[in-house]
C-alpha cells in the first residue's frame, strides 16, 4: 500500500483513538461497514436502478442495492427509498430539483438558526437556484418560531417547506408543519441527517406519516458509511397538492428516482451502498435501540453537567443527539474554544448561536454532540469527567501548556474505551 497514506491512515486511527470525539455529526462506523466500503464492489459501474441499468454485468450489484432498500425500508417503515445518493447535500439536491423549477420558493431554516447549507443559504445551490425564505428560531426560547413559518408560508405560498437543521436540540413538530403546508398545497421534506437514529427506534417524533419526502445521511446518528438516502412513507393522507405533480406514490418516486440518476448524479457507489446494507442490519439489530437510548441519556447529562458549570445551553436542553453552547458570558468565542479544546484532545465545531453578533468564521458558541463517544461506551456516568475535561480546557484556554498536560490526560481517559482494538 502507498507508504505516505498508510503512515496518514495510522496517524488518523491514533487521533481518533487519544481523543474525545464531540463533533456532533460525526461517528464511529463498525468494522464491517468500513471493510466493505473498501471492497471490489467500487470498481463496477451501474447506472440506472436495480433491473434497469445502463451497464452489462449487473446482477451481483443489483442485489446488493435491493438489500440495502429493503432494510432501510424496514427500518423506518416506508414503502420508497433510493439509497444512491453519494451524501446528505446530494439528496437534498435530487429532492429539490424533483419537486421545484429555478426560481420556485420554498421555505427553509436559516442557516445562522440551525439550519443547513442546502436549505437555502446564498452560498450554496439552494440559495442560487431558487428562493428561499428562511424561518428562524425564537430569540428568547432557542425554539422553532412555528408562528412565522406559518406566517411567511401563507405570505409567500412556497412549493415546499423543509424541516430540519444540523445544530437544533429539540424535537420537530412535523404534524404541525404539515397543517401550514396543506392550506397553500405545498409539500414537506424533512431533512433527519442528524436525528435519522434516533426516529430509527422512535426515540423522537417519527416524520413520516406527516412529510411527504424524508432525506438523510447515513454517517451521522445511522452510523453507516458516508452518504444519503431519500425516503417516502406508504402513502399520502392527502393527495399531492401541486397541479403539475399530481399523482400517487409511485409517480412521484419515479421523479424523485429520476431526480437522483440522471438528474443530479452519474453511476451509483455500489461499495457505499454494500456499506450502507450492512449499518442498516446493525441498526434493525436489537443492540442499536439500546445505543440510541444511551446517546440521549448521555446528552442530556452533559448538557445537565453543563448548565451546572454556568454554560448556557441554547433552549435550556437536549431532546437529541447534541446541544449548543452560547459562550457569550464565558467571555470566549466559539473559534477560542474550538482551538483550545482541540489542543487538549477534544474536538468539537465552533457554530453560531440564534441572533449571534460574531460571524460565522468566530462565532459565540461551540456545538457539541455525543454519537460518537457513546459508541466507544462511554456512558452516563462519564458525562461528569468529560464535562470536566471540557470546562477545564475552557478556563485554561490560554495556557498552552496546560492544556498539552490535559491532552495526555484525555488520552490516558480513552484508553479505557477501546476503538477499533483490530485495527
Ligand atoms: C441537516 C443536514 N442535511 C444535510 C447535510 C449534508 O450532508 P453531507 O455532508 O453528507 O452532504 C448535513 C450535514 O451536516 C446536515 O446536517
Amino acid at each position: 500500500m502507498d507508504i505516505i497514506i498508510k503512515n496518514l491512515i495510522q496517524n488518523e486511527l491514533e487521533r481518533q483513538r487519544h481523543g474525545i470525539e464531540l463533533i456532533a455529526s460525526e461517528n464511529f462506523a463498525s468494522l464491517d461497514v468500513i471493510q466493505t466500503m473498501g471492497s471490489i464492489l467500487t470498481n463496477k459501474y451501474a447506472e440506472g436502478y436495480p433491473g434497469k441499468r445502463y451497464y452489462g454485468g449487473c446482477e451481483v450489484v443489483d442485489e446488493v442495492e435491493n438489500l440495502a432498500i429493503s432494510r432501510l425500508k424496514q427500518i423506518f417503515n416506508v414503502e420508497y427509498a433510493n439509497v444512491q445518493p453519494h451524501s446528505g447535500a446530494q439528496a437534498n439536491a435530487a429532492v429539490l430539483s424533483a419537486v421545484l423549477k429555478p426560481h420556485d420558493i420554498f421555505l427553509g431554516l436559516d442557516l445562522s438558526m440551525g439550519g443547513h447549507l442546502t436549505h437555502g443559504s446564498p452560498v450554496n445551490f439552494s440559495g442560487k437556484l431558487y428562493q428561499p425564505i428562511q424561518y428562524t428560531v425564537h430569540k428568547d426560547s432557542g425554539l422553532i418560531n412555528y408562528e412565522e413559518l406559518e406566517t411567511k408560508a401563507l405570505q409567500n405560498k412556497p412549493k415546499l417547506i423543509i424541516c430540519g437543521a444540523s445544530a437544533y436540540s429539540r424535537d420537530w413538530d412535523y404534524e404541525r408543519i404539515r397543517k401550514v403546508a396543506d392550506q397553500i398545497n405545498a409539500l414537506v421534506m424533512a431533512d433527519i441527517a442528524h436525528p435519522a437514529g434516533l426516529i430509527a427506534k422512535n426515540l423522537l417524533n417519527s416524520p413520516f406519516q406527516h412529510c411527504h419526502i424524508v432525506t438523510s445521511t447515513t454517517h451521522k446518528t445511522l452510523r453507516g458509511p458516508r452518504g444519503g438516502i431519500i425516503m417516502m412513507q406508504k402513502d399520502f393522507p392527502n393527495p399531492f397538492g401541486l397541479t403539475d405533480l399530481k399523482g400517487n406514490l409511485k409517480m412521484m418516486s419515479q421523479i424523485i428516482d429520476l431526480a437522483v440518476f440522471p438528474g443530479t448524479q452519474g453511476g451509483p457507489l455500489e461499495h457505499i451502498i454494500a456499506s450502507k446494507a450492512v449499518a442498516f442490519q446493525e441498526v434493525l439489530d436489537e443492540s442499536f435501540t439500546s445505543y440510541a437510548h444511551n446517546i440521549i441519556q448521555n446528552a442530556q447529562m452533559m448538557a445537565k453537567e453543563l448548565k451546572h458549570l454556568g454554560y448556557e445551553i441554547v433552549s435550556n436542553g437536549t431532546d437529541n443527539h447534541l446541544m449548543l453552547i452560547d459562550l457569550r458570558n464565558k467571555n470566549i468565542t466559539g473559534k477560542q474554544a474550538e482551538i483550545a479544546l482541540g489542543h487538549a484532545g477534544i474536538t468539537v465545531n465552533k457554530n453560531m448561536v440564534p441572533y449571534d453578533d460574531k460571524s460565522a468564521f468566530t462565532t459565540s458558541g461551540i456545538r457539541i454532540g455525543v454519537p460518537a463517544i457513546t459508541s466507544r461506551g462511554l456512558k452516563v456516568n462519564n458525562m461528569h469527567c468529560i464535562v470536566d475535561f471540557i470546562n477545564e480546557a475552557l478556563k485554561n484556554h490560554n495556557d498552552l501548556n496546560y492544556l498539552k498536560m490535559l491532552k495526555d490526560r484525555v488520552a490516558k481517559f480513552m484508553e479505557s474505551f477501546p476503538l477499533y482494538p483490530n485495527l
